[in-house]
């Protein structure tokens, strides 16, 4: 496996609407080990493809977060919510593409999701908590949007602004 460079916002391929898988392959299968690989490393939850620079229905996740507990990655292609909760939940999420700010977001506290898994067979499975959360900001990652997009335009703004910044500084070193 291999770990890939993360983009950071603001980027145009962070803005796309991802196209759908049409078949898996062995360079699709590949991609999702390399972006689970480089989720774990950032450290991370989730990874959606287009933030390695892939504008492809891909997103990678694994939500267990406590010392000792079995880890569980999840890799889902053309990942669908196909139903939510009207109950509403707020997390601080973040973003590996937006390093180091965080803010309260509100979505569904759960939702069905279906997708197709590494071996081609389709899937289906509700979510809650946390994992609900992380799925929804990245399904969000493969229609061009980030969870930046839910706060406050000044909020937004200014995050935007020390990312520029901050890819500024990258560049020079
Ligand atoms: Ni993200």
């Amino acid at each position: 496996m291999t770990k890939r460079p993360i983009l950071i916002h603001p980027d145009p391929r962070l803005k796309k609407v991802s196209a759908p898988v049409p078949d898996l392959s062995d360079a699709l299968r590949k991609l999702a080990d390399d972006m689970l690989e480089t989720m774990y490393d950032a450290p991370g939850i989730g990874l959606a493809a287009p933030q390695v620079g892939v504008n492809s229905r891909l997103i990678v996740l694994d939500c267990v977060k406590a010392e000792g507990e079995t880890p569980r990655p999840l890799i889902m292609f053309n990942p669908e919510i196909i139903a939510h909760s009207d109950e509403r939940s707020t997390y601080e999420e973040g973003c590996l593409s937006i390093p180091e700010q965080y803010g309260d977001v509100e979505r569904p506290a759960e939702v069905s999701v279906r997708w197709i898994d590494r071996d081609g067979n389709e899937q289906q499975e509700d979510f809650a908590g946390l994992w609900a959360t992380c799925v929804q900001h990245e399904v969000d990652h493969l229609d061009g949007k980030l969870f930046i997009d839910y706060l406050k335009p000044l909020r937004r703004q200014l995050i935007t602004r020390r990312m520029q910044k901050l890819k500024r500084e990258r560049t020079r070193v």
